[in-house]
């Protein structure tokens, strides 16, 4: 295997946070076509080499860059940091706990520091427990602490797993999370079979909420174009076909796709990197 040297570049995240109000049914429009721009501070990030020419494994480069990023940011920002997106939960996840009417155990996927796992937590209804699963053992270990300091550790529990390998303890899940964490697996058929887990574990009346940074590229300031360096290269269209696909016969309260972009600088030259981001919300039948 040849490891090529990964240029570094100090990008800045513009991604739109605008969020269609749960308990609309799929096709409606947005409430509010206001967009809620997020502002997310600038972080270090690797790119593809100069001339886009890739002479080692895919998926093993794009998942060392995945724990490097994450590793780098939760050491440089806290829950709360005001300008990053750890700053504070997404509002999808936010509106989606009142799906939730009775104590469940709850499932954040890919929950990183726990920018969302502490929110369910003291927002679901008291009862409520929460597991939480990530690859990157320091991650939890800071999302241990934020519980701590939150009072939250008897009803948050930390598991180090790679979500492609790891199975439900029970069929026993009455809301799961997935945000922004199944595009780091390293195929359709693992995306399609950790969905078709998160259906199999949910009970009835239960929620899934995913969200799916899709169609992401660089394109340069002279207008050149390449994908960017993820494990799994999701369309849009294709994390849309296969969430309406596994959800089929579920309510289907979000289905909507936003434009994000992130802005860098790379060597003196603008690049940006230009993604959809998918929010998909499912409710079991009961
Ligand atoms: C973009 S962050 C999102 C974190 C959290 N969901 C949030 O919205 O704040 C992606 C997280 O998924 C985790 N992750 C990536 N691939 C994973 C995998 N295969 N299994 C488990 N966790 C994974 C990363 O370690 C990282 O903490």
């Amino acid at each position: 295997m040849l490891l090529l040297g990964l240029s570094k570049a100090w990008a800045t995240h513009e991604a739109s946070a605008e969020f269609g109000a749960a308990g609309r049914a799929m096709g409606n429009p947005p409430a509010s076509a206001a967009p809620d721009v997020e502002r997310v501070q600038s972080v270090e990030m690797d790119v593809l080499p100069g001339d886009g020419t890739v002479a080692i494994d895919e998926f093993v480069r794009a998942r060392r860059e995945t724990i490097r990023y994450h590793e780098a940011l939760y050491r440089s920002a806290r829950l709360g940091t005001r300008g990053s997106w750890l700053a504070h939960p997404h509002p999808l996840v936010m509106d989606s706990l009142g799906l939730v009417t009775r104590p469940v155990h709850a499932y954040d996927l890919g929950a990183g520091v726990g920018r969302h796992t502490l929110p369910m937590v003291a927002g679901l209804p008291s009862g409520s427990r929460v597991t939480a699963v990530d690859l990157i053992p320091s991650a939890l270990a800071s999302l241990v602490e934020n519980a701590a300091a939150a009072g939250l550790s008897d009803r948050v529990e930390a598991v180090n797993a790679d979500l492609e390998s790891w199975a439900f303890p029970a069929d026993d899940a009455g809301l799961i999370i997935a945000f922004s964490a199944l595009e780091h697996v390293s195929s359709l058929d693992a995306f399609c079979a950790i969905l078709e887990r998160c259906r199999a574990a949910t009970i009835p009346g239960g929620v899934n909420l995913i969200g799916i940074v899709a169609d992401r590229e660089e394109v340069s300031s002279s207008g050149a174009r390449r994908a960017a360096l993820i494990e799994l290269s999701l369309s849009g269209e294709q994390a849309l076909s296969v969430l309406r696909r596994c959800f089929t016969g579920w309510e289907i309260h979000v289905d909507e796709t936003n434009p994000a972009a992130v802005t860098e600088e790379r060597n003196g030259a603008q690049h940006e990197l230009r993604s959809t981001l998918i929010k998909f919300v499912a409710q079991a039948p009961h």
